[in-house]
């Protein structure tokens, strides 16, 4: 059972984090700057993880820690009028980037972070992010995975091209990796993802590009009918649940989604073709899923190659996984029936 209680400017971090562990839902009053304060005061002060006894364990208390965190900085909540507005002082135009995440029908009360989540997705998909392997811009959407670090980009823009006919971009997200491929010449490219959110944002992408013609986006689960000559696949990379579309992007229960694509692959391939696996070793590392090597294998496939590259971003020193995460490499494995 929850309890709402009206808090304001003079809640201190510590109190907030005792009063959403004890179930309340603290409904902000006070001016939006301090909320904001308040919520990085309160992440501060959460942002420890203890260290486990092995890789998969630390990786699991991380991963509890994160929730735990999000369900407790979710408890700081803001009352909304119609259409998403809000009135505290110095509160920002909530109203479209809203009702671009959420859609128009809003409900009377929200999470700061959620709404927070929101202006800083509208950000990203105004400004774009720039891809140098397209010398152009993506705009991701919210829920969509953004092309942030390209490190796995610039594998798919150079790695040997098998001039394919015709080429499948499998989870698309914001339609990088299939612009990236229709750039490069394939003849057309069949884009697919699971996300409603990601096929749309795919879709506007290419046509900003001017790729509509030579490419198609749907949604789908895995690999559509058909076969092509060129199949590539950059899935979500660590075992384990998603809560949002977002972390879908990143985590896959069981790995179902790599294990899918490998098994299914050889009904997709034409004769010659090649399927391009994007797939970084950090899970293998934490010790949470088999070699990519022996996954390959178990499917029935040979690897005709593997081209790696090392992260490039600067990990943080809060982060228990961080020298997991500074070591891992991720791998563009050239793959053949
Ligand atoms: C790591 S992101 C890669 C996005 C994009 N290809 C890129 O490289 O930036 C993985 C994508 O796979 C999608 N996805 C997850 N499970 C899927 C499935 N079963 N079928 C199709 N797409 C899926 C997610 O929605 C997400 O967009």
């Amino acid at each position: 059972m929850e309890y709402l209680i009206e808090v304001g400017d003079e809640l201190a971090a510590k109190d907030a984090i005792k009063l959403a562990r004890g179930n309340r839902i603290l409904l902000w009053r006070g001016d939006f700057r301090n909320a904001l304060q308040l919520l990085a005061a309160m992440k501060r002060r959460l942002r420890r993880v203890p260290r486990g006894t092995s890789p998969a364990d630390t990786f699991r208390r991380y991963r509890q820690a994160t929730t735990e965190r999000s369900r407790i900085l979710s408890r700081v909540q803001v009352e909304l009028g119609p259409g998403y507005t809000l009135t505290l002082p110095h509160a920002p135009d909530i109203t479209r980037a809203c009702r671009l995440a959420f859609g128009d029908a809003s409900d009377n009360r929200m999470p700061l972070t959620e709404i927070l989540g929101a202006l800083g997705a509208d950000r990203w998909r105004t400004r774009g992010v720039h891809v140098p392997a397209l010398q152009a811009r993506i705009h991701p959407h919210y829920g969509v995975f953004a092309p942030t670090r390209q490190e796995y980009v610039d594998l798919v823009a150079e790695a040997p091209w098998p001039r394919p006919r015709t080429a499948l971009d499998i989870g698309t997200g914001t339609g990088v990796l299939a612009a990236v491929l229709a750039k490069r010449g394939a003849g057309h490219v069949e884009a697919v993802d699971i996300e409603p959110r990601a096929v749309e944002c795919a879709r506007e992408n290419l046509a900003r590009l001017g790729l509509s013609a030579r490419t198609t986006v749907s949604r789908h689960d895995l690999l559509p009918a058909g076969k092509a000559d060129l199949v590539v696949c950059n899935p979500p990379w660590l075992p384990g649940p998603a809560a949002t579309p977002l972390d879908a992007a990143i985590y896959d229960p069981g790995s179902r989604m790599l294990r899918g694509f490998l098994r299914n692959l050889p009904r997709h391939l034409s004769g010659h073709g090649e399927a391009w696996l994007v797939l970084s070793d950090l899970a293998v590392r934490l010790g949470l899923r088999a070699g990519t090597e022996a996954l390959i294998a178990a499917a029935g496939l040979r690897v005709l190659d593997r081209l790696d590259i090392r992260p490039r971003h600067k990990v943080s020193r809060d982060d228990p996984l961080a020298e997991y995460r500074a070591a891992a490499i991720t791998s563009l494995w050239r793959i053949r029936v």
